[in-house]
């Protein structure tokens, strides 16, 4: 694949700004694209004309639709079930996307990467938890095992719509059931590979171009292993999923932060990054070509982790650091320099695949769901969505600003502080995944759950249903939070991320339907096929208003 590394930042370096860091090579991952040369060298004419679009907020609405702000239009990419070749579906509840360009001249054909994180059992194999008398079958174990992990497609864009190019060699699933090299020296629960990914939530790029897939809520799918005071393991018994009733797979083995080869599909899982709930990997790259990788652990009273490696590309040799953000440190996961993680844990093996506690050992600060990591291309702040955390009151959530000492990503010292809390004066609540276009505006869309949003008793209501927002950076806007996309009933927005020449925002919409108990009436039936029931899909939003919003900058040097 022939996409040279770009300096995003560069020409936003040129910003008419007050305080412009210019890191010196941002590959922002976790949901940044960047930007061609066909958008780099917009006619002045053509942003004149940009310049008179007019970015309208639209209204909280509780209506089964995706609807958009005047100046957007969707198509539909790709859903649930649909044939990708002959033998390969494309799983359930997409999350994370990525596109990569074959040709950076050619933004408009390359290969889409997206997540799978769980699947909605009603749909996929029948399995009703509700009903008492429900047996899981092996048969249905595998069908929600096969609509897990993840996808890889060529897409293309013709005639102004982005379609998948169908039996593409490409074209490739990625499953619970796939064989996964473990990235690691010694055996991971006596083993070098394990079998499948699963509960992949978000993810990132890399400077070298593959995708990153990171493993969330893995527990859900065979279980967890706890550990008494004595350091004692036992398996709890059973998982939401149950798939340990067929297969004997090792907790240990999920959990972790993937890297995908986009042109075969080969995968490995990055131990040195630490095993939690990993929600995504957003990675920075060093003038040395040394990594720095943000992840999040998005649990309620869990952490936020960086690792930096000693080496250049390197994703196995470093160290992993949890921080402590009320002192502004950097706390290392190194069982050979910490006596406390010595007394408590065998070897550095045994304080990754349980760097919950070293973390907490550690005196790491518990956090409110870190969720979605994205590096400001404008300060070059550090920024994080806290979703939310019940269990503290903090019901909306606010997304945490990091401030590297001296800009320098391996720092071992930050300044930690709020950039926005959710609630009703900002009016958005629970956000998640968060995406800076090429302006450097940043979008972000939201998590309110299922079980809270549009309910009376809930403090949700006036959020209605999740949504996809932006806060420009220039204009007369600058600042403001407005609404731009609302998703379907019970559905969530993931995934943001721009194609190279600014004019597609590629979104998930996730679990659309997630409510419904019996499947012949359906909460939703978006997007509105032949089937009548609802369907994860990836949409490509275009418009003068993408286009707009990734120019903003340039428009805003022009008369
Ligand atoms: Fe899968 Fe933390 O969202
Ligand atoms: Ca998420
Ligand atoms: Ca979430």
């Amino acid at each position: 694949m022939e996409y040279s590394r770009r300096k995003f930042i560069s020409f936003l370096g040129k910003a008419t700004l007050g305080t412009v860091i210019v890191p010196q090579f941002l590959i922002s991952c976790g949901n940044t694209s960047k930007p061609s040369s066909e958008f780099e060298n917009t006619p002045e004419a053509v942003l004149k004309k940009l310049k008179n679009v007019v970015l309208e907020a639209i209204q909280p609405s509780a209506k089964d639709d995706l609807l958009l702000a005047n100046g957007l239009k969707y198509d539909i990419i790709v859903k649930y079930g649909d044939k990708i070749n002959e033998q390969d579906t494309f799983g359930d509840n997409n999350d994370f996307t990525c596109f990569i360009p074959f040709d950076e001249k050619n933004p408009k054909d390359g290969l889409l990467w997206v997540n799978h994180e769980y699947i909605n059992q009603l749909f996929v194999s029948g399995y009703n938890y509700r009903d008492s008398d429900a047996i899981r079958t092996k048969e249905q174990v595998d069908k929600e095992m096969y609509s897990v992990g993840g996808t890889i497609v060529r897409i293309k864009e013709e005639n102004g719509k982005w379609q998948v190019v169908e039996n593409d060699p490409h074209n490739k699933r990625i499953t619970a059931h796939t064989p996964i090299k473990l990235n690691w020296d010694t055996p991971i629960a006596g083993k070098t590979t394990a079998i499948g990914t699963l509960s992949n939530c978000s993810g990132g790029i890399t400077p070298w171009n593959t995708f990153l897939t990171c493993e969330e809520n893995y527990d859900n799918c065979f279980g967890e292993i706890t550990y008494d005071e004595n350091n004692k393991p036992s398996r709890i018994p059973s998982s939401y999923y149950g798939w340990e009733k067929y297969y004997d797979h090792s907790p240990e083995h999920y959990g972790w932060v993937v890297e995908i080869n986009p042109k075969d599909g080969s995968a490995q899982k990055h131990i040195a990054l630490g095993r939690f709930a990993h929600e995504c990997c957003t990675l920075y790259e060093l003038a040395d070509k040394r990594v720095v990788a943000y992840t999040g652990d998005d649990k309620n009273n869990e952490h936020l982790y960086k690792f930096i490696s000693s080496k250049p590309s390197s994703l196995k040799e470093g160290t992993l650091y949890v921080a402590d953000t009320i002192n502004g440190k950097w706390l290392a996961l190194d069982w050979e320099n910490q006596p406390l993680l010595k007394e408590k844990f065998k070897d550095q093996t045994e304080v990754l695949i349980r760097a919950r506690e070293a973390a907490k050992i550690l005196g790491a600060t518990e956090l409110n769901r870190p969720e979605d990591i994205e590096i400001d291309p404008i300060t070059g702040h550090v920024l994080v969505s806290l979703t939310n955390n019940k269990s503290k009151n903090d019901f909306h959530g606010s997304i945490l600003k990091v401030e590297e000492t001296d800009g320098k990503y391996d720092a071992l010292t930050f300044k930690a502080s709020t950039y926005i809390a959710g609630g009703e004066e900002t009016g958005f609540s629970c956000p998640d995944n968060l995406a800076f276009d090429m302006s450097g505006n940043l979008w972000f869309t939201t998590d309110i759950s299922g079980s809270s949003m549009n309910r009376e008793d809930k403090p949700y209501m006036s959020f209605k249903n999740n949504s996809l927002f932006v806060i420009p950076r220039y204009g007369k806007s600058a600042g403001e939070v407005i609404r731009v996309v609302s998703a379907p009933t019970d559905a969530e927005l993931t995934g943001p991320w721009f194609s190279p020449d600014g004019k597609t925002l590629f979104l998930s919409v996730q679990h659309p339907g997630e409510q419904t108990k019996d499947i012949k009436s359906p909460t939703s039936t978006w997007p509105f096929d032949k089937d009548n029931i609802p369907k994860s899909s990836v949409v490509a939003i275009t418009g003068d208003l993408i286009e707009k919003m990734n120019k903003l900058r340039q428009i805003e040097n022009i008369n």
